[in-house]
């Protein structure tokens, strides 16, 4: 399943147009806090799935059934550009695992590129809800493969996948690999470019979260 979360109109669609904004993105910060505001939007919308129990919770003036969490979720990011959407995801899920992965397109002289998984750390995944963050699915090469290493930990119970912007091959990728997923996305472009970028989409969003960086 995708979910475009601007298909209605909502301070998620507002938050879009500024990380897409070219005079917007000089502010470094503020393009970082629009991504964790995203993936608070997502945290929300996904925790609606969820399953949960009841709880007795004790007040001051008496018993109270509330309804809760079952059990957190595990929540996954990729490096570097995955970093301010993970810390918006821990906003709401306070008490989730964490796994970290840092992927990178190796490229190759005739400008394809292959994506380089480096550093892992990852929880046990088996029977578990891992939502994965990512700003940007493109190609959907890095977060499948990501899947892959997820899968390697435990055979998670769901998965949902959330993204600032997706663009369509990318999101037909990973459906393919991962039918089961779930799918949210800030927006949703048509393009994609022979280098793997999303047009008319953002640019760069490590770069622009985080500094430009030199090719090693
Ligand atoms: N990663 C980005 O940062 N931007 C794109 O357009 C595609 C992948």
């Amino acid at each position: 399943m995708v979910v475009n979360l601007s298909n209605n109109h909502s301070l998620i669609t507002n938050w879009i147009s500024e990380i897409r904004d070219i005079e917007i993105q000089n502010d470094r910060m503020r393009f970082r806090k629009n991504l964790e505001r995203i993936a608070g939007v997502c945290a929300y919308e996904i925790s609606k799935t969820l399953p949960w129990v009841e709880k007795e919770i004790t007040t001051p003036l008496g018993i109270s059934v509330c309804k809760v969490l079952e059990k957190q979720p595990v929540l996954a990011t990729i490096m570097r550009a995955g970093l301010a959407m993970h810390n918006g995801f821990l906003d709401y899920f306070d008490k989730a695992d964490n796994a970290f992965i840092s992927a990178y397109r190796k490229h190759n002289r005739d400008g394809s590129f292959e994506i380089s998984l480096d550093y892992i750390s990852c929880p046990d995944t088996e029977n578990r809800v891992v939502i994965i963050s990512d700003p940007m699915l493109a190609t959907g090469s890095s977060l499948v493969k990501t899947l892959q290493y997820i899968r390697n930990a435990g055979n998670p119970a769901e998965i949902h996948i959330a993204c600032a912007l997706a663009c369509t091959v990318g999101i037909e990728y990973v459906q393919r690999a991962e039918p089961t997923a779930t799918i949210w996305c800030g927006d949703i472009d048509d393009e994609l470019t022979a280098k793997g970028y999303i047009v008319p989409g953002l640019g760069d969003a490590g770069d622009l979260a985080y500094g430009a960086k030199v090719q090693q």
